[in-house]
């Protein structure tokens, strides 16, 4: 039987991201926290991860000013967090959330090292990798959950990585892994929820099958998103932020779009735009989604 995750607080906001996904849904009319035109830019804008990798920091700088005010929160990986200062990173990105991408893997002990660890730079967001084991996963929500217990500080979300979209079928096969690669993102899905983790990293090809099994049980965090169609750098499969959206995404990470865009804030404008006015039009008017698949902001 699957174990329900625990509902998630946002850090220092009372909002419940656990219970405000943006899916698959009664149309965005009719919600009820949808009343307004800044209500619904602000409540868009909470979904979308800006993924800062590697930068210098005349860049950094362009970007926390032009990039942060239309973005939730910061994906960041070992590329930037690597000889930077906790407390510069934490300063540098106040007022957004912090996603730490660091896909932790190692033996359940030093996960939960590893997670009290991080808890420096008060993140809102933790990966680890589904495939460490139950044991493993367990060891990191239960650091998080002590976190919080001990601090009164909300715990962050801890999401799983299930197989790295770099991954085929053959190469699932030389570590000794028969299976379909959608078979196994979809076993790791359920491990993670077992373990009581709070979503998973979904690749695009793979958010709509998650969310049909898991329903609302995973928040679903997708790269992968190209609102150009044209612009996929080095994604096989990309989509865009709509077709996400639609697909069930939670969470949309956003990187090279943004960050490398010649004006990030125009870039972020366009795309929160482009959302509002998918969300406005119940997204139905001139879409090839099918009815059933609108999409919601639901609270
Ligand atoms: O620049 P881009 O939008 O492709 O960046 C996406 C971000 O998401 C990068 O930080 C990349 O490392 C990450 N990513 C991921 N899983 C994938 C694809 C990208 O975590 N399957």
């Amino acid at each position: 039987m699957r174990q329900q995750a625990e509902p998630i607080r946002e850090n220092g906001a009372a909002s419940s991201p656990g219970r405000g996904r943006i899916g698959n849904g009664v149309s965005p009319g009719r919600h009820e926290n949808v009343s307004d035109g800044a209500g619904l830019r602000e409540q868009i804008r909470e979904r979308i991860y800006a993924a800062i990798d590697d930068t210098s920091e005349d860049r950094l700088e362009d970007l926390r000013s032009r990039l942060l005010p239309y973005v939730g929160g910061v994906k960041l990986g070992p590329a930037f967090l690597t000889g930077r200062d906790s407390g510069l990173v934490v300063d540098s990105f106040k007022g957004v959330q912090r996603f730490l991408d660091l896909k932790l893997h190692d033996i359940p002990n030093t996960v939960a090292c590893s997670v009290r660890r991080l808890f420096c730079y008060r993140p809102r967001v933790i990966t680890v990798h589904a495939s460490g084991g139950y044991e493993m996963l367990r060891a990191a929500t239960e650091a998080a959950r002590d976190h919080e217990a001990d601090t009164g500080i909300p715990r962050p979300m801890i999401i799983a990585v299930t197989v790295l979209t770099s991954l085929s079928a053959e190469d699932l096969a030389m570590v000794g892994q028969d299976s379909e690669v959608r078979e196994q993102v979809l076993r790791l899905g359920d491990l993670a929820l077992r373990a009581g983790l709070d979503g998973v990293v979904s690749a695009p090809r793979d958010v709509g099958a998650l969310r049909e099994e898991f329903g609302d049980d995973l928040k679903l965090f997708t790269p992968g998103i190209r609102p150009e169609r044209d612009a996929t750098d080095d994604h096989k499969r990309a989509m865009t932020p709509e077709e996400a959206l639609s697909a069930g995404a939670d969470y949309l990470v956003i990187g090279r779009p943004l960050t490398r865009a010649r004006r990030p804030d125009e870039a972020a404008e366009r795309l929160l735009t482009s959302l509002e006015r998918f969300f406005q039009n119940g997204h139905a008017q001139g879409s090839s989604f099918p009815a059933s698949q609108r999409v919601a902001l639901r609270g």
